[in-house]
């Protein structure tokens, strides 16, 4: 097989038939890798295929403090091994967030980011904020010490159907903070709309960026729903019909630096998601970049999968991209990570993209 170097500045290559993509070793940007025996579970899948990952803070209780974000860092370092992999914390908002601990954390290296989830929108959000006026001082703090705010987008007024939350959040929440606080980075966190892609590309303050998950590229609202309700699709925001899908690949393959990926892998035992009222969230951690080939090659755009995974992140936050590399390779024959991770807390369903595996991470 002959190798191309299509970038020598970034380094990726791909070889002739396209079954074989070497690329900087890539990031994600917006993880759930919970607490305890399902940490321990889960925390190796994200390690072996990213470098770094923002961590959400939605624990039971919410991690607020660099101090708690300082603990729960360890605990992750406790259950991987010393080198290879680097957790990027992050403090959940409440209206009772000091804006000089916020500050601090941050410029003690604490804390990358902070999250901000409206009341009641997901997971562990009950500590979330009610009332966007309350925390006016920590964005403004924020902005001049350029902290990020990383955004679940999503109204939660019962009024508002489930399928419109996030837009109506961009015109009624979002919109108005950041025209009040002009200097604040947002993230909005795992874009599901067209108009929230729209949003995103009419901006032109340099300060606006997205990350777009691997089930959102993958799953519509049909594969939720149709045919008997399948829990381990349902997450939030929930998938949309099948145009908003589209528009999510265009944007992911598109080459805009402003899309990013974050899968916003979502563990949960079977027990809490194949009930009456099951949790939100996707397990797609040891499948995320296998799947991301996959739909980045059917969009006849593997060579911008680098740029979506392994550049346009650190470009928004100003890091330094990782010189190690990844290769993910493409055999006839399907691979299955099986349908289970196994924890002391109970099974996790790994996502199901529903296509064979063809791609897959080589072992390094
Ligand atoms: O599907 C989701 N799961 N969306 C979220 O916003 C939270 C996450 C979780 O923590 O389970
Ligand atoms: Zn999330």
């Amino acid at each position: 097989m002959v190798r191309i170097t299509l970038d020598a500045g970034t380094g990726l290559r791909y070889g002739r038939g396209m079954d074989r993509l070497t690329l900087r070793r890539p990031d994600d940007w917006h993880l759930h890798l919970r607490d305890g025996a399902v940490l321990a579970a889960v925390a190796p899948d994200s390690a072996r295929d990213f470098a770094r990952a923002i961590v959400m803070p939605n624990l039971v209780p919410p991690v607020v403090t660099g101090a708690q974000a300082a603990a729960y860092r360890e605990r992750i370092r406790a259950v991987l091994p010393a080198a290879g992999f680097t957790p990027l914390m992050t403090l959940y908002l409440t209206e009772d967030t000091d804006p000089e601990d916020v500050v601090a954390a941050h410029a003690a290296g604490l804390v990358t980011a902070v999250k901000l989830y409206p009341a009641g929108a997901t997971t562990n959000s009950a500590s979330g904020v009610r009332d966007f006026d309350r925390v006016r001082g920590v964005f403004e703090a924020m902005a001049g010490a350029g902290i990020p705010l990383l955004v679940h987008g999503e109204v939660t007024d019962a009024d508002i159907d489930i399928f419109d939350r996030e837009a109506v959040f961009i015109d009624r929440v979002l919109d108005p903070i950041r025209r009040a606080t002009p200097g604040l980075r947002v993230v909005m966190e795992h874009i599901t709309t067209a108009e929230a892609v729209g949003y995103v590309r009419a901006d032109s303050s340099g300060r606006l960026g997205a990350t777009i998950t691997v089930h959102h590229l993958v799953i519509n609202r049909n594969h939720i729903l149709a045919g008997g309700i399948r829990p381990h699709y349902y997450c939030l925001p929930v998938a949309k019909r099948e145009t908003h899908r589209v528009a999510l690949v265009e944007a992911a393959t598109g080459g805009d630096p402003r899309f990013f990926l974050g899968t916003d892998s979502a563990p949960h035992v079977d027990a809490a998601k194949e009930t009456a009222c099951g949790c939100a969230g996707c397990y797609t951690a040891p499948v995320a970049m296998p799947v991301l080939a996959h739909v980045f090659e059917a969009a006849g755009r593997l060579d911008r999968l680098e740029g979506f995974a392994s550049l346009a992140g650190p470009a928004f936050y100003g890091l330094p991209v990782n010189e190690d590399r990844m290769t993910l390779v493409k055999s006839p024959e399907p691979w299955s990570p099986g349908a289970r991770r196994e924890s002391a807390d109970g099974p996790v369903t790994i996502f199901d993209p529903g296509f064979p595996l063809h791609w897959r991470v080589q072992p390094s």
